[in-house]
């Protein structure tokens, strides 16, 4: 039988990860920074060969898959394409011994996952598994595989493996981006912003007092939506599943710049929208929406870099404004997401839901969960 008054492994992993994505850097960049990535290593002249990257996972694991696409396209300049495994199968799949295929899952054993990396190896892909688990169906299947390092996962609501297949995946970019001869002077200041990553997170937990007061004032509503653009809109799908996984309340994930083409007309004031938005992005745009939702009554609650005042006009329209940070704009999705984490856990909390199994995964379970039980 569960204690409801111990602390749920929810938040300890939530918290854990500062630790997790601090050893990650240390296994991964090593005293000589060469990133030792795969098991068994893939070779720079397999890695040269690459012409396109493919990335499928579900869920969590997908968004941090879509995250990981803007730095791909960045870093190695080849086309990324980031698809639900679920649908690998459902489409003319364009993919060739030209491919590095890259599935990633928590456990290494969703099923869609393993089907649609099984998918690309028949087309010639070069496969990597990106897993927490090994040996697992994933790890057997791959060409390759890569560990997120992210420790023993007793929750079936994935958080600190969710940051680590972000940062694991950004250092794989730089991985074939080295290998594609791409990185030039760009290489070590990048290391450099990773390495205070985990000082980021820990800090931005240590502002757990802010997201209380957010879920209590959620906890009056029925819905919320969570905006944003580019490599922070996959952090709004993933705050929304989060919220609605953890704590049962209907939120919507939506681009910041989508929003104004229909969805505008569902907002008022039993709607509050979370922005997560850093200035000198779209600010125009961004402050236009603040007008505009504010306009209609709905409460706006940001989430944005703190900064000088010149910088703040959009935590000045904003009914709360909680400060992340500066941080490298690569870097932003893995601090970003951390008060939404929180939020789904207290929220959940006031809402009476058993976190750590909110009972979210349809009669699978046993394809995603942890091999062993706390
Ligand atoms: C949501 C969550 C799920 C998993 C998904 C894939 O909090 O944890 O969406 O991310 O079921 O699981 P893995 O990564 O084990 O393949």
């Amino acid at each position: 039988m569960k204690d409801i008054d111990k602390e749920p492994f929810f938040i300890k992993e939530i918290k854990e990860q500062p630790k997790v994505l601090a050893n990650t850097l240390t296994q991964y960049l090593g005293p000589n920074r060469h990133l030792k990535m795969t098991r068994p290593p893939l070779d720079d002249q397999t890695l040269r060969k690459v012409r396109q990257v493919y990335i499928t996972a579900c869920g969590t694991s997908f968004h941090a898959g879509m995250t990981a696409r803007y730095i791909f396209e960045e870093l190695t300049q080849l086309p990324t394409v980031v698809e639900p495994a679920s649908e690998a199968g459902r489409h003319h799949l364009l993919i060739d011994e030209n491919t590095l295929a890259v599935a990633i899952s928590q456990s290494g054993r969703s099923q869609d996952t393993l089907a649609a990396l099984n998918l690309a190896k028949s087309r010639g892909a070069v496969t990597l598994g990106l897993v927490n688990e090994s040996p697992s169906p994933l790890t057997e299947s791959a060409l390759g595989s890569i560990m997120t390092l992210a420790g023993q996962v007793f929750t079936l609501s994935s958080t600190k493996a969710f940051t680590s297949q972000t940062l694991v995946l950004g250092l794989l970019a730089v991985r074939l981006a080295q290998s594609r001869g791409l990185m030039k002077e760009k290489w070590p200041r990048d290391l450099e912003s990773l390495g205070r990553i985990p000082e980021l997170v820990r800090y931005v937990l240590t502002l757990e007092d802010k997201v209380v007061h957010m879920a209590k004032a959620l906890a009056s509503y029925d819905h919320v939506f969570i905006l944003a653009r580019g490599a922070l809109l996959p952090m709004a799908y993933e705050g929304a599943l989060k919220l609605k996984e953890v704590a049962h309340f209907h939120a919507e994930g939506y681009s910041a710049g989508e929003f104004g083409h229909g969805p505008l007309a569902m907002v008022g004031s039993h709607t509050p929208i979370i922005l997560i938005a850093f200035s000198g992005e779209a600010d125009q745009s961004n402050l236009a929406l603040i007008r505009a939702f504010r306009a209609r009554g709905a409460p706006v609650w940001l989430i944005s870099e703190d900064g000088p005042k010149k910088d703040l006009a959009m935590a000045a329209m904003s009914e709360v404004f909680f400060p992340l940070p500066a941080v490298q704009p690569r870097l932003r999705p893995i601090v970003a997401i951390i008060p939404l984490q929180l939020l789904a856990y207290h929220l959940g909390r006031l809402r009476m839901v058993d976190v750590d199994s909110p009972g979210g995964l349809l009669g699978g379970e046993d394809l995603v969960k942890p091999a062993f039980s706390p």
